[in-house]
């Protein structure tokens, strides 16, 4: 129902305009019969148009699905020209206090003969400015650019979103606009942006706190078993019986870390054996590195069979290569000052203690790339520990960009327990007040079961047929004739559907000024410095840098053959010997690859590597 002056206005217009009137109505579609020369009025039929229909004291609202032109052998009812088939999508009715809202449903089905108008401006602003409480405008409608676009903030903040397109079409722009908006209009909840290329920094002016490799602060400790293994391994397939031993030692190294900090005997290790006192290794305590060494070290003095000493010398040889890799040092030296300190890093994260609303935008392009498979896992099993632990009294939102990377459709690619986590979240997360913003070029790469749990979808150009056909299959019928238009969108228009939505509409984004829109910083540095200074200053100051990068490693050897692949008869002194000199030389080998610098971007060959 519309109040008196929307009436009015209204049927004014429908006086004028006369579209059309309905012929049939069976559940939710209605097909309406137009005369002829509507189609080609200034008030054109076409599919994808709202309709309002006067259905008698309410106004259903609705979206042309279909239209065909009626044959001529056949002239229809009161002679229309042309039918078209109509998805009901809710009704307008008139609210207590006055004015109208609309509300998704119907009650009130339409009547034959009842009179079709294409939706009138005020009728359309009815709609879109009804979603909720507590709803932000993102941008316009692309049916009237006077329309603000809304969202409803707390649908985006109880279910999950995504954001899906390709390269170019504006994600990052419009994922920086839902998400200024969010921060403003839910002071509550707490944002972590996981930022694969370093291009959000300026994006959210003082509403951000940046976290890059130099002030991060993640512990070793509080990656699980594993992450902590996928880091050691430069997310390569681990060495299986050096795995064994980690098992068993890091809970020896918590409770002994455990049993001195309350007091007790931290290096009874000998003596009483190796004991892990309920400690499991993927328990978030603290524990140090260097017990860790010297558990390992301990075992191996102990030890007769010469191979299996080379396997623990092996392991000591690559745990060393990490911790003292500068580039891990967020995890080993500036975090490991000792303590537990799994509040600051969950506060450091989430902006927990913080009073004053926020996002943090974590820079992963910073860190190495073999271990950011391994800080996004740490990262979303964090939120969701926390939001479970705590009974979900602080909404987190992850947001995650380059999602079908970290939550590939494929389970032979990519690191098993992300996309674990992940799917976690997405499944059980609305229980506990953790939520997902996933961004995608490739929806169709992305795990089917993560994007079904989004219930708020913002679709822009998309050309690939795989991504499209998905979308399609995946939301209701009216919505999937809005698809239609995703290859044709442009840059920054967008078609959003699902709860966070009134009703399916296309859109455009609000445009961001040039200083706030997201731009990867280490694209633009390197064109600064070209510009400026010759080509051979431009390669020795790269040089200097990336050794400067360095200075903790040792000189490593010249590549040699794995011993595993080259494993001498054991038992002969002269054998083993080699084998242990290969055996160094090969982890010297290995250790070269901490030593490269970080890649710009995530290396996609990584994930034909299959994980254990
Ligand atoms: N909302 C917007 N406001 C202003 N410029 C935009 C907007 N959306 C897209 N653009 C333009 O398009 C470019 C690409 O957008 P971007 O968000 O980086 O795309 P994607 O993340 O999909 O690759 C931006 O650099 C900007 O010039
Ligand atoms: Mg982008």
């Amino acid at each position: 129902m519309l109040d008196a002056s929307n009436a009015n206005a209204d049927a004014v217009e429908a006086a004028r305009q006369s579209f059309g009137r309905v012929l049939s109505c069976r559940g939710a579609e209605v097909r309406i019969g137009l005369p002829a020369a509507v189609s080609l009025s200034a008030q054109r039929a076409t599919v994808g148009k709202f309709v309002s229909i006067r259905s008698g004291a309410s106004v259903v609202i609705g979206m042309i699905a279909e239209i065909t032109a009626s044959e001529p052998s056949r002239p229809g009812l009161h002679g229309h020209g042309a039918v078209a088939r109509v998805e009901l999508m809710g009704e307008i009715v008139r609210k207590l206090g006055g004015g109208s809202r609309f509300q998704r449903g119907v009650r009130d089905y339409p009547a034959i003969g009842d009179e079709v108008d294409i939706i009138g401006r005020d009728d359309l602003r009815v709609v879109y400015s009804s979603v909720a409480t507590r709803s932000v405008s993102i941008g316009h409608l692309h049916q009237d650019h006077t329309i603000p676009a809304y969202v409803d903030a707390d649908s985006l903040l109880s279910k999950h979103f995504a954001v899906l397109g390709s390269t170019g079409v504006g994600k990052s722009s419009g994922l920086a606009v839902i998400l200024g908006e969010l921060v403003k209009a839910r002071p509550d909840a707490r944002i972590l942006l996981l930022d694969v290329h370093n291009e959000y920094t300026k994006c959210f002016g003082d509403e951000a706190s940046i976290v890059g490799a130099d002030n991060l602060k993640l512990p070793f400790w509080v990656f699980n078993f594993d992450e902590m293994t996928d880091v050691i391994y430069n997310g390569k397939q681990a060495v299986p019986e050096e795995v064994e031993i980690l098992a068993e030692l890091i809970p020896v190294a918590k409770a002994n870390y455990h049993n001195y900090k309350s007091g007790g005997d931290r290096p009874a290790l000998s003596k009483k054996g190796p004991r892990n006192q309920g400690f499991t290794a993927d328990t978030p305590s603290p524990y140090l590195i260097q017990d860790l060494l010297t558990l390992i070290d301990e075992r191996m003095g102990k030890l007769e069979n010469r191979s299996s000493r080379i396997i623990h010398h092996r392991l000591m040889m690559r745990i060393e290569a990490i911790k003292s890799d500068p580039r891990y040092s967020f995890m080993f030296e500036n975090a490991n000052v000792g303590g537990d300190t799994l509040a600051a890093v969950l506060n450091q994260l989430f902006r927990l203690e913080s009073e004053s609303r926020g996002i943090t935008i974590l820079k992963l392009a910073s860190l190495p790339g073999e271990a950011v498979d391994a800080v996004v896992c740490v990262a979303a099993r964090l939120a969701f520990e926390f939001g479970l632990w705590s009974d979900g009294v602080i909404p987190l939102l992850l947001v995650c960009e380059e999602a079908h990377r970290y939550a590939s459709a494929d389970h032979t690619q990519g690191f098993a327990p992300v996309r674990r986590a992940l799917s976690r979240i997405a499944k059980e997360g609305r229980k506990y007040g953790v939520h997902l913003g996933l961004v995608t070029q490739r929806p169709a790469e992305l795990d089917p079961t993560i994007i079904s749990q989004c219930s708020t979808l913002f679709v822009m150009r998309m050309a690939n047929d795989e991504d499209q056909s998905l979308l399609r299959s995946a939301v209701a019928d009216a919505a999937a004739h809005l698809l239609s238009f995703v290859p044709s969108l442009g840059t920054g228009e967008v078609v959003g559907i699902g709860e966070g939505m009134p009703l399916p509409a296309r859109l455009g984004f609000r445009r961001l000024p040039q200083e706030l829109l997201p731009c990867s910083e280490t694209g633009s540095a390197p064109a600064e410095n070209s510009s400026d200074l010759g080509r051979a200053e431009l390669v020795r100051r790269s040089i200097e840098r990336w050794r400067r990068a360095t200075t903790n490693q040792t000189h490593w050897g010249e590549p040699a053959a794995r011993p595993e692949q080259e494993a001498p008869a054991p038992g002969t002194p002269d054998a083993t010997q080699s084998a242990l000199a290969r055996g160094l030389q090969a982890i010297a080998a290995e250790g070269r690859a901490p030593t490269q610098p970080a890649p710009r971007r995530l290396d996609p060959e990584r994930y034909t590597i299959l994980k254990r």
